[in-house]
């Protein structure tokens, strides 16, 4: 059964070969990649919202070298204690990027015979043309995090990886007891880019846990914590165009980083489950 709504009129979406359509005959035909766009015009704030090509290119590259392969396992195994003998499963992932972690999540579940419907959402097109081109088995959407296209207390799990997060959205699309499943950064996470790039070592980090109280009840907290070596140069430059640092970083700083050739760097995430009362 189709779980997804329609943008314009709320009615429910029924798929046909490669369009979607509701009862209004809105319809929404897939790209050749084969995602659907169902993002407005009138929701944008920008003409191209989301991270761009090149951090998604980035980002691409630097996670097909696995240096970030432990967070997927976890985040897998977590997923997988949770959802225990139950089958049918319907999961979300909330600003899936080009959808690394969606898909090792797919292949995990399949392997252990989990059957599940697996719909990755980025509000970047690049991201999810990126996505959609790669990985064939998931239902890939372009549309806001903050008005997903997804019928009321449809879904199992909202998985939301380093991500914009809208626990009130998300409270909406999750069924009675569904999951929310947040992964952020933690405090030490990539100390060592910071520390080569600025004077002064800043130690911000957020955690959701402060902002996602109404309607949820706390579970757990499972931290991922080790060090790896980056082994090459172009590593470490897509390391540091994927992240945010990339906007709001002192030339002299990036440059002295782009200098190196090899890099030991903390990996420090923290992933908290909610569940949804
Ligand atoms: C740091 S990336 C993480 C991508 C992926 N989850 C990963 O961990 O590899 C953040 C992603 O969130 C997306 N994003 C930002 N704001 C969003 C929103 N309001 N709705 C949906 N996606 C959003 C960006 O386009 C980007 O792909
Ligand atoms: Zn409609």
């Amino acid at each position: 059964m189709c779980i997804l709504k329609c943008p314009v009129c709320q009615e429910k979406l029924k798929k046909n070969d490669k369009s979607y359509r509701c009862k209004n005959n809105h319809t929404f035909d897939m790209g050749k990649q084969g995602y659907v766009n169902l993002h407005m015009s009138n929701e944008k704030r920008s003409k191209n919202p989301g991270d761009d090509k090149k951090m998604i290119v980035s980002r691409k590259n630097f996670l097909e070298k696995g240096y970030y392969k432990e967070i997927s396992e976890t985040l897998n195994k977590i997923i997988k204690k949770e959802i225990g003998d139950k089958n049918g499963i319907n999961i979300l992932d909330i600003g899936c990027g080009e959808g690394y972690y969606t898909n090792l999540l797919r292949d995990n579940l399949k392997n252990e015979n989990i059957n599940s419907h697996i719909i990755g959402i980025d509000i970047s097109k690049d991201g999810i043309i990126n996505a959609s081109r790669t990985y064939k088995e998931i239902e890939w959407i372009v549309a806001s995090g903050s008005n997903i296209p997804i019928a009321d207390e449809s879904l199992d799990y909202v998985i939301c990886m380093f991500s914009y997060i809208d626990p009130i959205e998300y409270k909406r699309v999750l069924k009675k007891g569904g999951k929310l499943i947040t992964v952020s950064t933690g405090e030490y996470h990539l100390v060592e880019i910071k520390e080569v790039v600025y004077e002064k070592l800043k130690m911000d980090y957020y955690r959701p846990t402060q902002d996602i109280l109404d309607g949820y009840n706390y579970e757990e907290l499972v931290n991922v914590k080790y060090k790896v070596e980056l082994e090459d140069g172009k590593d470490i430059k897509n390391l540091f165009d994927m992240t945010p640092y990339r906007w709001k970083s002192p030339k002299d700083g990036v440059e002295r980083l782009f200098n190196l050739s090899k890099l030991k760097i903390t990996i420090d995430v923290n992933i908290d489950v909610f569940e949804k009362n």
